[in-house]
């Protein structure tokens, strides 16, 4: 069981020499992870040969490996801080992704089909698509049957970690650093945590690891990825699964102490962020946390703009393009909230913010008008 991370743990002043533990932790850690990107890195940059597609920006490309390097010392040095468990630096599950890996060698070919068709409408027969909202009915990405079938969502995280080289259940823990605090400043490690689209449970299992006592919710509007996410979560005592719309949000105004929400707002056309937004201000108590993580925008990210054009370019994500623009931290100052920070992660970006007993916002002729007060780091 992983140690709990307290308030005496956090307080880390002048940064001491490295125990020999955390040198070989960091060594292996950059094997690993380096193990894991260089080849995609390389089958990548051949297939570019191939398709003659043009080279990316260099300024664009140093800049994402400067990221990349900064993400990687970050997940240490939240470790080494306490304020999350060593063991996650080396939980990717690479036996179930293995196992994975043929099925999803076999449905490349019906990803190019579609793409090449342009067709992201082909959801499976057998499933009543008018219980959905518009938007969720087509095959992000391209994937196969969308989020609705099991079959999906059993190649959903091998396919992620393939695209962004094996960071990406990294940028998902980016989100227990605040939480780590929150907690410490309360005392309450046995609050209540709802994550908004947790699909299969790969955020919740970290942050599981991290807090052991906390109550953890997971809601997502696909029942196939929580079939997938009660397994990730077998071994979590206290969570619930609810399969529903983030937009209706099942609970009592008030119940939460933290909401988190992972690689959700990315795709929602800019209403929908709006009315999840509200939703998840309504369930959180005064004073409680909310943690975003998701794709970088052009707020804090422009030096990324080239290859954020290229996701909305490359990928079935037809909100993506209007999700760069519209700052979350701005949204969420607009939906009430108290914003305490943005920062960015390689690719993505974490906004931590607080809901306050009353809107900080003042409204002007119908519109919110204040910018929020964060710390905003520029990389
Ligand atoms: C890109 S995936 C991210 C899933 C997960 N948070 C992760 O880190 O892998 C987006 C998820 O949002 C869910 N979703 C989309 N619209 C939703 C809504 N209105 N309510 C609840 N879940 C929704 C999808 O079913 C999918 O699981």
């Amino acid at each position: 069981m992983a140690r709990e991370v307290n308030a005496a743990n956090l307080r880390v002043s002048a940064a001491p020499s490295p125990t020999a533990q955390q040198r070989v932790d960091r060594a292996l850690y950059r094997a690993q992870q380096y193990a894991i990107a260089t080849p995609i890195a390389l089958v990548r940059r051949a297939l570019r040969m191939v398709t003659r597609e043009p080279a990316p920006d260099p300024d664009a490309v140093a800049a994402l490996q400067t990221r990349y390097a900064d993400l990687l010392a970050r997940d240490l040095a939240n470790v080494e801080a306490g304020l999350y468990p060593r063991a996650l630096l080396f939980q990717i599950p690479f036996g179930s992704y293995a196992r994975a890996l043929p099925s999803f060698a076999l449905d490349v070919p019906r990803v190019i089909r579609r793409v090449v068709a342009r067709n992201f409408r082909d959801l499976p027969a057998d499933v009543d698509v008018a219980r959905y909202p518009g938007y969720f009915r087509r095959n992000f990405h391209w994937q196969t049957d969308g989020y609705l079938s099991r079959r999906s969502a059993e190649l959903y995280d091998v396919a992620v970690e393939l695209l962004f080289g094996g960071t990406n259940d990294v940028m998902r823990r980016q989100v227990i650093p605040p939480i780590s605090r929150h907690l410490a400043g309360t005392g309450a490690y046995d609050a209540r945590l709802l994550d908004v689209a947790c699909g299969t449970g790969r955020t919740l299992a970290q942050i599981a690891l991290a807090h052991p006592r906390l109550r953890l919710t997971g809601l997502d509007l696909s029942p196939y990825y929580l079939q997938v996410a009660r397994r990730v979560l077998a071994d979590v005592t206290d969570v619930s699964l609810v399969a529903d719309n983030a937009e209706r949000v099942p609970f009592r105004s008030n119940h939460f102490d933290v909401v988190t929400s992972v690689y959700l707002f990315h795709e929602l056309p800019r209403a929908t962020r709006r009315t999840v937004l509200g939703e998840m201000h309504r369930v959180l108590r005064p004073g409680g946390l909310v943690v975003i993580a998701d794709s970088a925008q052009l707020a804090e990210s422009g030096a990324l703009a080239f290859f954020l054009g290229r996701f909305a370019a490359d990928f079935h994500e037809p909100f993506y393009r209007d999700y760069v623009e519209d700052d979350l931290a701005v949204a969420l100052a607009e939906a009430g909230f108290r914003v305490e920070s943005v920062e960015p992660q390689f690719v993505a970006k974490v906004v931590v913010a607080r809901k306050v007993a009353r809107s900080p916002v003042p409204i002007s002729r119908g519109r919110a008008t204040a910018r929020p007060r964060a710390r905003r780091t520029k990389r």
